[in-house]
């Protein structure tokens, strides 16, 4: 059944000459049928630079978004509609213009897991692949930074700017306490921790390595150790599994597992090709303010 499925999808996906982008937590099959597997930053940069016509976005509303924002041209699917961010929603356009006033001399970072209203009303955007570039490529000494609170915390540590933070929170990420790293250190004692920057402070200051999605596969690809522990979603296990057959991989927590991102099926991803639907759109007025976010950021990185 899911040989003949595969199948069905390679058939339509060259019918309608489209590309398959998948974030690294999708569902272990839907990232084997993608083009490309990547982080948030990876996978924006193929969104702007693929010839196809139709982009299968398997990730989060946010992902897909920008992916139009880049490539407005192109038909953009999210397999499942409601594989939305909680993150995300936790700023609104109008908060940030609230904030915004509140600290007028600031530059405003906005993570990409931020609606497209939000990145329009933003001067820059940053993923965790490159947060710290962005930050420190600015000529002010305030940033607002929106709106994941952790991620600006870990920003803070390595920058002199005065990072001020929104208060968001990535659930998944967020329910990973110090607690945790004390009984990973303790059931796996020769173990390295690899974490999330969308972890507490606690979490990432006690870990040996704290990197976005694909810097902790590069970790896990160059580390010598090989028992590793991971601090983010679960579907990154499928590929280091896969890329370092020879290594040990363990959650750092049971509870890291974000079931938006698991709403994506082959199933959905077949029936997004046959009908192309659901599609992702955003306004023209919004697109051009938030594209001119994303592309700074593509420029200084
Ligand atoms: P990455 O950019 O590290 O892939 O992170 C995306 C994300 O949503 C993390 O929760």
């Amino acid at each position: 059944m899911s040989e003949q499925l595969v199948a069905k999808i390679q058939r339509l996906k060259r019918e309608r000459n489209a590309v398959i982008l998948a974030h690294n937590y999708q569902l272990p099959e839907v990232q084997d049928v993608a083009d490309y597997v990547g982080d948030s930053f990876e996978l924006s940069r193929k969104a702007a630079a693929t010839d196809a016509e139709v982009i299968v976005f398997c990730g989060v509303h946010f992902m897909a978004e920008s992916a139009f924002i880049l490539a407005p041209h192109k038909t953009v699917l999210l397999p499942e509609r409601l594989a939305g961010c909680p993150l995300a929603e936790t700023i609104t356009e109008d908060d940030l213009r609230r904030k915004k006033r509140e600290y007028p001399e600031a530059t405003v970072v906005c993570y990409v897991n931020s609606s497209a209203a939000v990145k329009a009303e933003s001067d820059i955007c940053c993923t965790s692949s490159n947060a710290v570039q962005v930050v420190n490529s600015l000529p002010s000494k305030q940033v607002l930074f929106v709106p994941d609170a952790n991620l600006a915390h870990w920003v803070a540590g390595q920058t002199d700017k005065e990072i001020i933070p929104w208060r968001g929170h990535c659930v998944t990420h967020h329910r990973v306490t110090e607690e945790d790293v004390r009984r990973a250190r303790e059931a796996v004692p020769g173990a390295v921790i690899a974490v999330h920057p969308e972890c507490r402070p606690e979490v990432a200051a006690r870990a040996d390595f704290v990197g976005s999605t694909s810097a902790l596969l590069r970790f896990a690809r160059e580390t010598d150790h090989r028992e590793i522990v991971v601090g983010t979603e679960m579907g990154i296990l499928h590929r280091m599994k896969k890329e370092n057959p020879h290594k040990k991989f363990y959650l750092l927590s049971p509870g890291l597992i974000c079931p938006n991102m698991k709403m994506t099926t082959l199933d959905k991803v077949a029936r997004a090709l046959e009908r192309l639907e659901p599609r992702i759109t955003v306004p023209e007025g919004t697109r051009l303010r938030a594209a001119a976010a994303l592309e700074k950021m593509l420029a200084v990185t």
